[in-house]
Parts: structure tokens; sequence; C-alpha cells
């Protein structure tokens, strides 16, 4: 039997009355189909930030944050932290299914074939200030990776190649531009080493002696890249998609979602966390006091890593994270006071009225960027390593907004609220 079909009414001023169908999606999320509605009646919603705009249907990643739930491709997110690989979700955010051991191996093959970047991007990086904040150099690499693969721009072309290159090239440029950031000499990828392996290589390893990835820390960094795999539409992603929906290339799309990722709202919040954790301790260690300040919105202060536009509960990410960041501390051996500052604020932000009635939780940036330090990875690169996570979702969201046949040009209206038509006078009248 065919599904009833919904509708809502809408009243408008005039006695204008607007039918607007009704959509439900697999998880009863229902919403109303607004297209027609200016065509119909004249008017256009508004919604400033899309607090309460679905800007297009998607069968990636499911979230409740309410519930505090999050799938991608109908898996939970604690059963791909635990079992699977970064390689292997990023599969299945992509290709919509878990790879056959075939497929997957054919991909994790493919990803080691394309690590290298071509050998005059190399230069590029000897361009860049030792001070140049390396999302600014990632956003801008993967950008000219277009003007190496020219046949990106053809919209027609097959797209399995550049989501293979992006995804492993990335990692590969992040790495890099962290060693000139040092004056360390480039380490090239190893064919031998899985893609979280390799990234490590890249980073720590020096010519003149051998590295050894931990495995310990191999483990943690997937499950850090898993965890960041995608988040349906954010702002980065929703980025990604409108950059795309212009018929811009794939890298151009990827570097609009790197720069939309930048900001201490969204991706770099992590780096927010640990300059906020620094300052505290470099006060005095007061986290009450900072508490309060916050509370009282003094100096506009914002307790980092807290908060979410959609989670109105615990993130299922923060809390894989808290349990992650006890694990590898103990592991490497570390005690860090930054971890038992976060913890303390937790604690108190968990009771407190002001958070408690504002249903604002630990993100996933408030223990991820503790671990990052513990690995060695400088304040700076948090940013890009969440960049790097994101990579799949971003591809997986760009690849289906281009399959979609309903994919029109991202075009939002406005309500105009300056001057009326005034007549131009000549610079000597006025
Ligand atoms: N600390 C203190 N107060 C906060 C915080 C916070 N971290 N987050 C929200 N609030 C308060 C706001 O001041 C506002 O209070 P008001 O109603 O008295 O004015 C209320 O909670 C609602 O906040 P909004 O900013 O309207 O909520 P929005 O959904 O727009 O913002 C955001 C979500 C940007 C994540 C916000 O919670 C925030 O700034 N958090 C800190 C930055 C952060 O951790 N960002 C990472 C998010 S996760 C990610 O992108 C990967």
């Amino acid at each position: 039997m065919a599904p009833e079909k919904l509708t809502a009414k809408l009243s408008l001023p005039g006695g204008k009355e607007a039918s607007l169908p009704v959509i439900v999606g697999t998880e009863d999320e229902h919403a109303i189909d607004i297209r027609a509605l200016r065509n119909d009646t004249g008017y256009i919603t508004l919604d400033s930030g899309y607090m309460n705009t679905g800007s297009t249907q998607s069968a990636i990643t499911y979230l409740d944050g309410e519930a505090g739930i999050l799938r991608y491709r109908g898996y939970a997110i604690e059963d791909l932290a635990e079992h699977s690989d970064f390689a292997e979700t990023s599969y299945l955010l992509i290709n919509g299914k878990l790879p056959t051991k075939a497929e997957r191996s054919a991909f994790s093959t493919a990803l080691t074939r394309h690590s290298l970047i071509h050998e005059d991007m190399h230069h590029f990086f000897l361009g860049y200030p030792p001070t140049s904040h390396p999302m600014a150099v990632l956003s801008a690499m993967v950008t000219s990776l277009s003007a190496y693969y020219p046949d990106s721009l053809d919209r027609n072309a097959p797209v399995d190649l550049h989501i293979t290159r992006v995804l492993s090239k990335v990692r590969t440029i992040a790495a890099f531009s962290y060693k000139k950031s040092i004056g360390q000499p480039i380490i090239y990828p190893k064919n031998s080493l899985k893609y979280g392996e390799n990234f490590l290589h890249m980073m720590f390893a020096v010519p003149s002696e051998d590295y050894v990835v931990s495995p310990v820390i191999a483990k943690a960094l997937n499950q850090l890249l898993i965890l960041h795999a995608d988040h349906e539409q954010n702002c980065s992603t929703s980025t990604v998609r409108m950059v795309g929906s212009s018929g811009a290339n794939l890298y151009a799309a990827i570097a609009g979602g790197i720069l939309a990722l930048w900001g201490p709202l969204h991706g770099g919040a992590n780096q927010a966390v640990i300059e906020m954790l620094e300052h505290i301790r470099n006060h005095g260690g007061d986290y009450k006091k900072f508490i309060d300040d916050v509370k009282n919105k003094r100096d506009n202060r914002r307790l980092m890593g807290f908060g979410h536009r959609v989670y109105k509960n615990y993130d299922p990410r923060a809390k894989i994270l808290k349990k992650m960041c006890d694990e590898v501390l103990a592991h490497l051996g570390i005690k860090d006071p930054l971890l038992d500052l976060a913890k303390g604020m937790e604690e108190i932000a968990l009771k407190d009225e002001y958070f408690v009635s504002k249903k604002l939780y630990p993100n996933v940036d408030f223990y991820s960027g503790i671990i990052y330090r513990a690995m060695g990875i400088p304040t700076n690169m948090f940013t890009v390593m969440f960049a790097l996570g994101r990579l799949p979702g971003w591809i997986a969201h760009w690849k289906e907004m281009v399959e979609d046949k309903d994919t029109k040009i991202a075009r939002p209206r406005q309500i105009y609220t300056g001057e009326k038509a005034r007549k131009f006078l000549p610079v000597e009248q006025r």
C-alpha cells in the first residue's frame, strides 16, 4: 500500500492558504516541502543560520541530536570506531556499503598508489612564511591539485580517480606542510604502511633514524578520523555542496569545505579549546572563575568545545574521545595538566544551571585536542587533522549531490532591507 500523502496548511495574510507537501525520512523525520511556495504565493521563508531548513535529502548520515545518536549509512558510530578503520569507513561513506574483502583491498591499494604529489608542488611549500597557518596552506594546495588534474574540470569525466587522489594526497600535503614548518626534510609516503600509519610516518619519521608507529597511537588516530568522518549538513559540508552545486570541480569544492572548517565555531574549535585551557593555566588555573566569566558573557567568552547546533545531549563522539584520551595518555605515560582542567570544567558545567538549561554538552572538539597534543601534533595542525578526517564525508556529499538529478545550483533568497530606489547625484551636489 502506498504511504499516505501528508500535507501541511499555511494561512497567509489576506486569507490566502497554501497547501504544502510533507516529506518523511526513513527515521520518521518530517519536513514541509516549500519549493513551490514562492511561485504559488509570492512568499519566501526566512531562516538565518539555517536553524530550521533542510537543504537536501541525503542517505549518508543519520543524526539525532536529542537522543545522542550518530550513524554512517546505518552503522552506529560506536561500532565503526571500535571495529572499522578509516579507509574502510571512507569506502562506506562514499559508496554506501561496507566493502567486501576484495573491494577493501583494492581501495586500500588505490589509496597507497596515489599518495605522492607532483614534485613541482614541493616548491609551493617554500613560498609560504614559516608562520603560515597550515589550513591556509592546505586549502591552497588542494585547489592547486585541480591544476595538475585538468580533466577534473570536465563535469562528464569519471570521478573515482579524483576521489582516490584527494583522499590520499591531502594526507601527504598535511604532513609535508608540517615538515616544512619545522624545517625538517619531507618524508615520502611508504607503501607498506596503512593509511593512518603512513600519515604518522610522514609526520614524525626523520631520514636519520628508524621510526616505528605505535599500534596504540595508530588505533587512536584511526578512531579520531572515523569520529570526524561525517556529520551531515554542517557548515563545511554544506559549503562543499554549495560550491559543487555551481559545477565547480571536486578539488575546488573540498578546498571550500576546508576554509569553512577553519573557523573557531566549527573545526577550529579543537585549537580554540587548547588555547582556552592554556590561557586558564597561564593565569593561575582558576577554571571556576573562567566558567563564571562564560556564564556572565564577559568579553564574549564561550566554553570552547561545548555546545552544538544539533546535539542537545552528550555528543556520542565526545563520549568515545574522553575514554580514548585516558587510554592514550596512560599508554604514553603523559600527565597533562590541561586534561585535569578540562575534566574539572566538564564536571562543573554538566551540573551548572546555565549549561544544563541551554543543553550545552561537550562536543567532539573538547577532548580531541588533548589527544592530538599527546601524539605530538602541534596545536595549529589540529584543524588540519579534522579536515583529514572529514574528507570522506565531504566527498560522499559532493558525489551524492552531483549524482542527484534534482540538484540545482544553491541560491538562497533574501529580504532586502536597504534604501528604496533613489536618484544618483553627481559628486558636486552631494
Ligand atoms: N559557552 C557558553 N555559552 C554558550 C556556548 C558555549 N560554548 N554555546 C552556546 N552558548 C549559549 C549562547 O551564548 C546562547 O545563549 P543566549 O541564549 O543566552 O544568548 C545559547 O547558548 C545558544 O547559543 P547559540 O550560539 O545561539 O547556538 P548555536 O546553535 O548557534 O551555536 C555553537 C552552536 C556555534 C557550536 C556554539 O555552541 C558554540 O559557539 N560553541 C563553542 C564553539 C565550539 O565548540 N564549536 C565546535 C562545534 S562542533 C563542530 O563544529 C565540529
